[in-house]
């Protein structure tokens, strides 16, 4: 295909020493996953689906699972990662599999100390000084990735080509958010009252982050995941101006990094709606849409210059099997024919969801025609 000589020209140039491994990389997705073609925009047939928090407490198995190990032993033994990668793909044959690990693994490394309690995550020392911002230090080769990149390693060797394997990573200013509020369940106020206050010292945050995780994510890449998704899940607290200065201009160095690599990024914004006119330019292969905006607005403000992912409100998975079958068909319908597209909820699935209707969800997709 023309598209694949570009991208190998362009890597060429680049870098010699990549070419035979992009070269692989690429004929191998472009000819094998379901996902990544349509993440290029060379969708065929129905769109492959997958769920955001597929691996979680909804399903039995991971909660007979968690009985016996913590969320933190969960997410950093490869061999009970890797399990609970795999357990929603076997029981409903999604089209991804993402990796068990979670995005505040990266500011942990960094310096700061996290607990994961009943009630969420928790940074015990807050940021909340430049001198906090100048003790975070560059995680230890390993520190945050060891983990991830071995079940990684072992989810790529295990699963049918056909199916991708998803990295992901927190974009810096969601990270930001986290470390300058401690507890998030907070409502965000103080990480925007620091923009207005301390603009140096936030950029000196999102500095380090953004550093951290361009080696994080492409030692992903280098452990063999398909394609790899940024969570920027809070930055659709800040108006637009301060989204542009503050979260996309730190997510577009991580995005660099990924196509200078030839590998798929997707970026999930929550509460995206009045972000929409920026979003097409924002550096990603694929945008993850939240489920306020309708897709055919999205495609209709977008063009076909971006993929899009999304979009079923997670809570429809609490109505009964048919009528989620209903909405998914809708769904499906409104998007016919875009080979861009990627089926997947609004955000993460909810804890209590019921099974059945997952089941509904994803049979809907798998089961549709072109
Ligand atoms: O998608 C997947 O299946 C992969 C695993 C995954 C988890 N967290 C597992 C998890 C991913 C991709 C994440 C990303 C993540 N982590 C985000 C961005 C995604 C989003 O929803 O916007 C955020 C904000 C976090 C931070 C985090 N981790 C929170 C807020 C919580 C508590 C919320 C909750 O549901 O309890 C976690 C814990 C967490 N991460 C759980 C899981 C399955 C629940 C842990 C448990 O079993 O008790």
């Amino acid at each position: 295909a023309p598209s694949l000589g570009r991208r190998l020209a362009a890597v060429v140039f680049v870098d010699g020493a990549r070419v035979i491994e992009t070269t692989e990389r690429n004929l191998d997705a472009v000819s094998e996953s379901r996902f990544v073609r349509a993440a290029r925009g060379q969708g065929q047939g129905r769109p492959p689906v997958w769920i955001m928090r597929q691996a979680g407490r909804y399903l039995p198995q991971y909660r007979k699972l968690r009985e016996s190990h913590t969320f933190v032993e969960m997410c950093t033994e490869p061999d009970l990662a890797v399990e609970v990668s795999l357990q929603p793909w076997r029981e409903f044959g999604m089209d991804a599999v993402i990796v068990f690990y979670d995005i505040l693994f990266v500011p942990e490394a960094m310096g700061a100390p996290l607990e994961f309690t009943e009630r969420g995550p928790v940074f015990h020392r807050p940021v909340a000084s430049r001198a906090d911002v100048d003790g975070l230090r560059r995680p230890e080769k390993g520190s945050a990735s060891g983990p991830i990149v071995e079940s990684l390693r072992r989810l790529r060797a295990s699963l049918p080509r056909e199916v991708a394997v998803l990295g992901f990573a927190g974009a810096p200013f969601t990270l930001a958010a986290y470390l300058v509020e401690g507890d998030f369940r907070r409502s965000g106020d103080r990480i925007r009252r620091l923009i207005h206050a301390e603009p140096e010292m936030i950029d000196a945050l999102l500095d380090r982050i953004t550093e951290a995780t361009i080696e994080y994510v492409n030692e992903q890449v280098d452990a063999g995941a398909d394609a790899v998704q940024l969570f920027d899940t809070w930055a659709g607290l800040l108006g637009l101006d301060h989204y542009e200065r503050f979260a996309a201009r730190y997510q577009k160095p991580i995005f660099e990094a990924l196509r200078e690599r030839d590998v798929p990024a997707i970026l999930y914004v929550n509460g995206a709606s009045h972000l929409l006119e920026r979003l097409p330019a924002c550096g990603a292969t694929v945008f993850s849409l939240d489920w306020r905006t309708p897709l055919v607005a999205a495609r209709r403000a977008f063009g076909s210059r971006i993929a899009l992912q999304g979009n079923l409100d997670p809570t429809v998975l609490f109505a009964p099997p048919d009528e989620v079958a209903r909405r998914t068909k809708d769904m499906l319908e409104s998007m016919r024919n875009d080979p861009s597209y990627i089926v997947n909820l609004g955000h993460g699935i909810l804890p209590e969801t019921p099974v059945a209707s997952v089941r509904a969800f994803i049979d809907t997709v798998r089961e549709a025609d072109a």
